[in-house]
């Protein structure tokens, strides 16, 4: 007996207004249906999720990759057909099936797992999750009979004046018995005033059939909220924010003004950080303990070790050691090893290269493909020359070594442990073990230069 998940992602999302299909929007640079696979997953019951794709399919297949099947909509006539074009897919009728949108990012595992015990306990041959809003409009509204049974779910733009006042909507949450589900769409047509299948006419079909249907009843509103405009996005992003920092929060994570602090769903924070305003920490990134981050930071899919002070700074793909210093105004990116004890200062840029135990560059840097060992000064103005205008080289630089200010290190070049590179120096050779290296024209003086030239212009006016 397999429970599938059927999620609903193949419209274009024409009020959102952007480029991207609407189910791959970022939300806390996430995209949304991100979520709700996670989600489902995280709620143990379900065998297969099935995601319906149509509108720039490619782009959110991107994302979820083989992760879960995919059926295609062509065209998109509506939720019911959304539905409909999964149908080959399904293989096994003797369980039930979750129908969720792909715009409700907020729904958790927890909501999922108890309207599936409560349509399997309640032996429901459908189950429709509703709940109550302040603003229920955009939304389909729930019809009831005199004795409080679920009647028919009526769209927005179908609602008469006395319907649009029902605050009970419907979240776009169905669990129903997979052997009923196609047969019954069968039976809705597109009589409306959008010319759609709608999902939600399914009730009224079923009921005709007289099976068993019944209602679970979110409390937490404001997780069933559909991401149907920006707007919906900034309040749904805004929500999120609150809830993981909050939690954050209280498991010892300080933060400084938490509503400028956004911390994306799968990052790990551990106790004893502190956060700083005007700070995203994104993607899989973990902190340990005795951090401080922030102000002005942006991390993403990267370890900050424990102690380490990060400001003003940018941290994609990077790990940062224990007891190091990063900023203000440095830039790890895509692959940054940097080492225990550093200090990456000021204006300092780190690409695809590592640092060993107690390694600075303190200002002004690029240190791009290179190992770099430990105990080495960078001096300000240290480049490696890693680029020819075609390929990238390595650069290699021993233990101890001392760079002095303004030196270009023409990749590939290895400069053994213990040199010294004087300042100015441009190395296109390498430099053996405990050399001194100097690479520049020497200085030359002319003296009384300034007088005798004035000497002689002064002549030639005369
Ligand atoms: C839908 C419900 C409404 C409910 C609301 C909850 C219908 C007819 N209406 O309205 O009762 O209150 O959700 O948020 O079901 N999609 C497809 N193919 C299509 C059409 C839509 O895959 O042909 C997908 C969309 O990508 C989206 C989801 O289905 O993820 C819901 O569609 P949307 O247009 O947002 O429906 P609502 O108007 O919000
Ligand atoms: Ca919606």
């Amino acid at each position: 007996m397999k429970k599938y998940a059927i999620i609903l992602a193949a419209g274009k999302g024409t009020r959102m207004k952007t480029e991207l299909p609407k189910c791959a929007y970022p939300i806390l640079r996430k995209p949304m249906i991100a979520y709700i696979v996670e989600n489902l997953r995280n709620a143990s019951l379900i065998d297969e999720i099935i995601v319906v794709v149509g509108h720039k399919r490619q782009v959110i297949q991107d994302i979820l990759l083989d992760a879960v099947t995919y059926a295609c909509q062509e065209d998109q006539l509506g939720t019911g057909h959304a539905v409909m074009v999964t149908e080959g897919l399904i293989s096994d009728l003797d369980g039930d099936t979750i129908i969720l949108p792909g715009d409700m990012p907020l729904v958790n595992s927890c909501l999922l797992e108890s309207a599936m015990r409560e349509h399997h306990d309640r032996r429901h041959d459908l189950t429709l999750v509703t709940t109550k809003l302040d603003d229920p409009s955009g939304y389909g509204r729930i019809v009831r009979n005199e004795s409080g049974y679920l009647e028919a779910i009526i769209e927005h733009h179908e609602a008469n004046y006395a319907q649009k006042m029902i605050d009970e909507v419907n979240t776009g949450i169905y669990v129903v018995k997979t052997s009923l589900l196609f047969n019954s769409l069968k039976k809705i047509d597109n009589n409306n005033s959008k010319s759609e299948y709608y999902l939600t006419d399914i009730i009224k079909v079923m009921k005709d059939d007289n099976c068993v249907i019944g209602t679970y009843h979110l409390k937490e509103s404001y997780k069933a909220m559909g991401i149907n405009d920006l707007y919906a996005l900034s309040i749904a992003e805004s929500r999120l924010r609150n809830d993981i920092n909050k939690s954050l929060m209280r498991s010892g994570v300080a933060m400084i003004n938490p509503d400028t602090i956004t911390i994306g769903h799968n990052v790990k924070i551990e106790e004893n950080v502190i956060i700083h305003p005007n700070t995203y920490i994104t993607g899989n990134s973990v902190i340990h303990k005795g951090a401080q981050i922030g102000p002005n930071t942006e991390i993403h899919e990267s370890i900050i070790g424990e102690n380490v002070i990060c400001r003003l700074s940018l941290v994609y793909n990077s790990t940062v050691n224990k007891d190091s210093t990063v900023g203000p105004f440095a830039h790890l990116r895509d692959g940054a090893i940097i080492g225990e004890k550093n200090r990456i200062g000021n204006f300092v840029e780190v690409k695809k290269s590592t640092t060993g135990f107690n390694t600075k560059a303190s200002h002004l840097a690029y240190i791009g493909d290179a190992t770099i060992g430990k105990n080495v000064n960078f001096g300000c103005g240290a480049i490696t020359v890693n680029y020819d205008g075609k390929n990238k080289y390595q650069t290699t630089i021993g233990d101890d070594v001392f760079i002095g200010c303004n030196v270009n290190m023409i990749a590939p070049i290895n400069i053994e442990e213990g040199s010294l590179i004087a300042a100015g120096s441009t190395l296109n050779k390498n430099v053996p073990k405990g050399s001194l290296a100097i690479a520049r024209a020497f200085q030359v003086n002319k003296e009384n230069y300034i007088r005798d030239k004035k000497n002689r212009d002064d002549g030639e006016e005369k």
